[in-house]
């Protein structure tokens, strides 16, 4: 990435401030630690459109989304597979172990005594848009629109730091996470969890680590529902990996066994144990863009509409070089703007003024990005419904 990119100011902050704020610095570089005296456990007021309420399911309504680059905690998505976990700060640890020289059992105050550092990632659900899978063939599961994404900061720990600090022994490949919730299949309860590999536990991508141990989300300490008071933040994996309330970390020459990781989270198309072996998991999202203003069916007038949406480069580290939206089924397209910060591992949000006529029935994005892969105009089903990231469409009537 290149440094002019990364210095870009945004709402009158320049990246490294919101990382120094990520990561609890002040401006003089000394930790801020007083919000952590009194933790603030108390969740925001959710302004989400509710899927389930327990565990709890919710999204942002779109045109919420489009007005921040970073998203207001209260317009963040919510994914949980089981209810948020009650949390004793005086008892509470992450354990560390595995095939490690040291194990490791870190208080929240161990990992604030450790070197701070933050990052800005989007998070989004590898179900994001499920609900068009299941226009072509139903999909079960949480019917999620254009809204389970979004764009913090994240502040804590480098998971290569802990692990550095607990000392890895030769042949360990993937690094697991388990929570303390306790989500109930069937007739097994256990804690949500996943895995991932080494080599990105110890990545640092041009100053964004690898995997975050995470104790602050906005500059704030974590709310309840986004894994208070430790989770996993994974900048560019599903959002799956970034595992809430986190309890464990192992260290292990094989991936997770967990449901998550072992049996869930694949793009399958049939039901068979063969097929969900050779899938493999999900790690890195793939690009996608959405049109969030205007929403479905909105009444236009004839000329120039504004619209504005998000898009979201492949979390592969690459970024969006162009998103283009059109209101003639894709005969014509025009450039959008790109609207503040383009950086590895982040949305943007993009504005465009398209001509629109009493032909127009669907306006329609698609984004490109700098390695110039298209993002495709549709996608196959799948049987979970995840990854779908075809041409996003909106209908709407124009008079
Ligand atoms: N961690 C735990 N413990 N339990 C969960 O259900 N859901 C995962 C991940 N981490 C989950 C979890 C999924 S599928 C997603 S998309 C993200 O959390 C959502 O994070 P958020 O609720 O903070 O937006």
């Amino acid at each position: 990435m290149r440094t002019e990119q990364r210095d870009r100011v945004t709402d009158g902050w320049s990246r490294r401030e919101w990382l120094q704020a990520a990561a609890g610095l002040t401006a003089t570089g000394v930790l801020g630690r007083s919000s952590w005296a009194q933790p603030v456990v108390a969740d925001v007021e959710k302004q989400l459109v509710v899927h389930t309420t327990v565990p709890h399911n919710a999204e942002a309504a779109l045109n919420d989304l489009v007005g921040h680059w970073l998203t207001p905690v209260e317009h963040f998505f919510v994914r949980s597979h089981a209810p948020v976990p009650e949390v004793d700060l005086a008892t509470f640890r992450v354990s560390v172990e595995g095939m490690v020289e040291q194990p490791l059992e870190l208080s929240v105050g161990d990992l604030q005594e450790m070197p701070q550092t933050g990052t800005i990632a989007t998070l989004t659900c590898a179900g994001n848009r499920r609900s068009e899978h299941s226009a072509v063939r139903t999909v079960a599961g949480v019917q999620w629109k254009e809204g389970a994404i979004g764009n913090a900061q994240w502040g804590g720990v480098r998971l290569a730091d802990v692990l550095k600090r607990a000392g890895i022994k030769p042949g360990a490949k993937h690094i697991w996470f388990e929570s303390i919730d306790q989500v109930k299949k069937g007739d097994d309860t256990f804690g949500f969890g996943g895995s991932i590999p080494i080599e990105k536990a110890m990545a640092d991508h041009d100053g964004v680590p690898g995997a975050l141990v995470t104790l602050r989300m906005n500059d704030q300490p974590l709310p309840p529902d986004h894994g208070y008071p430790v989770r996993m933040v994974v900048p560019g994996y599903v959002g799956a990996r970034s595992v809430k309330w986190l309890g464990r970390i192992v260290v292990s020459d094989q991936p997770s066994p967990n449901h998550y990781l072992a049996g869930a989270y694949r793009v399958v198309t049939e039901n068979t144990p063969l097929a969900w072996v050779e899938s493999g998991p999900i790690y890195n999202y793939i690009m996608n863009s959405a049109i969030c203003d205007p929403t479905a069916e909105a009444e236009l007038r004839a000329g120039r509409a504004t619209v504005r949406g998000y898009a979201l480069p492949p979390g592969n580290g690459r970024t969006i070089s162009k998103v283009e939206v059109s209101g003639d089924d894709g005969k014509t397209w025009q450039a959008a703007n790109i609207t503040g910060q383009n950086v590895p591992y982040c949305w943007v949000l993009w504005q465009a003024s398209l001509p629109v006529t009493s032909a127009t029935s669907e306006l329609i994005v698609r984004a490109t990005d700098s390695e110039g892969l298209v993002q495709p105009q549709t996608v196959p089903w799948n049987l979970k419904g995840y990854m779908f990231n075809a041409w996003h469409h909106v209908p709407v009537n124009v008079t």
